[in-house]
């Protein structure tokens, strides 16, 4: 018997591309050169299992305060994504997303981000949003921000903060909460990842480190989803 799949949104903490590195006796840069490798892979198994949107957390707002070479590595490899998969997402019908302090990146990044963006608007199999120098907690004081300002300004009633009106001021406007959040390497934390938008969504944390996560076990995660779903509900 087939179980019929109700995830549509999957978000993915990608953890453990330091310590995969460490086993093998390679510099951390190395771990993140085959966890980059494994988004490709990763957002390939997503759209063939039928995800239509999957939220990975690349860059936290936190991961500023590494050492320089360890940023400059991450970013070397942010700018090769965006130069390389142009082709494999517009062949893939993927609409790529970015959330975040986008201001924070250099000029030239950003530039590929709106290109990136813009070129795969009216694509529909999956929407695929990197969260880039992206902080949950910032997020929220953000929205407050402009929530408060059009207030103050008359635009906007008090009784009109509702959770839809508050929703609609976040990066994810028009994405649906994640019905799954699944964090790699054993680690049992939220790491200020989408705190509003995680309020009803079912959590899996895995020992599996980043660059070993496979389509196999993303496929025993979506059925074990789909198990808790009918038995509890969606509450
Ligand atoms: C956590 O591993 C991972 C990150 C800080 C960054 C995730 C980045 C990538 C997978 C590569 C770049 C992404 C794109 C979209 C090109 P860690 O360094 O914290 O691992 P550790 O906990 O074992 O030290």
């Amino acid at each position: 018997m087939t179980t019929e799949n109700s995830c549509q949104h999957v978000a993915i903490i990608m953890d453990g591309n330091g310590r995969w590195a460490k086993k093998r006796g390679m510099p951390r840069t190395y771990g993140h050169k085959k966890g980059a490798e494994n988004v490709v892979k990763i957002t390939r198994s997503m759209k063939e299992s039928g995800i239509k949107f999957l939220t990975l957390y690349a860059f936290s707002t936190e991961n500023w305060q590494r050492s320089k070479d360890e940023v400059d590595a991450l970013m070397q490899l942010l700018n090769e994504y965006l130069d390389k998969e142009l082709k494999e997402i517009m062949e893939n019908n993927v609409r790529i997303r970015f959330i975040g302090e986008r201001y924070m990146l250099s000029p030239s990044i950003q530039e590929k981000m709106l290109h990136l963006e813009k070129e795969s608007a009216e694509n529909t199999d999956l929407t695929l949003c990197i969260a880039l120098s992206y902080g949950s907690r910032q997020e929220i004081l953000a929205a407050t921000q402009k929530i408060a300002q059009k207030v103050a300004s008359g635009k906007m009633d008090v009784s009109q903060i509702t959770q839809e009106a508050f929703s609609n001021e976040l990066y994810t406007r028009d994405i649906p909460d994640p019905d799954i959040l699944i964090r790699t390497s054993g680690e049992q934390r939220i790491s200020n990842y989408l705190l509003w938008q995680l309020a009803y969504t079912e959590l899996f944390f895995t020992d599996t480190l980043w660059p070993d996560f496979d389509k196999n076990e993303l496929c025993d995660i979506i059925q074990s989803f789909n198990k808790r779903e009918r038995r509890y509900g969606k509450n």
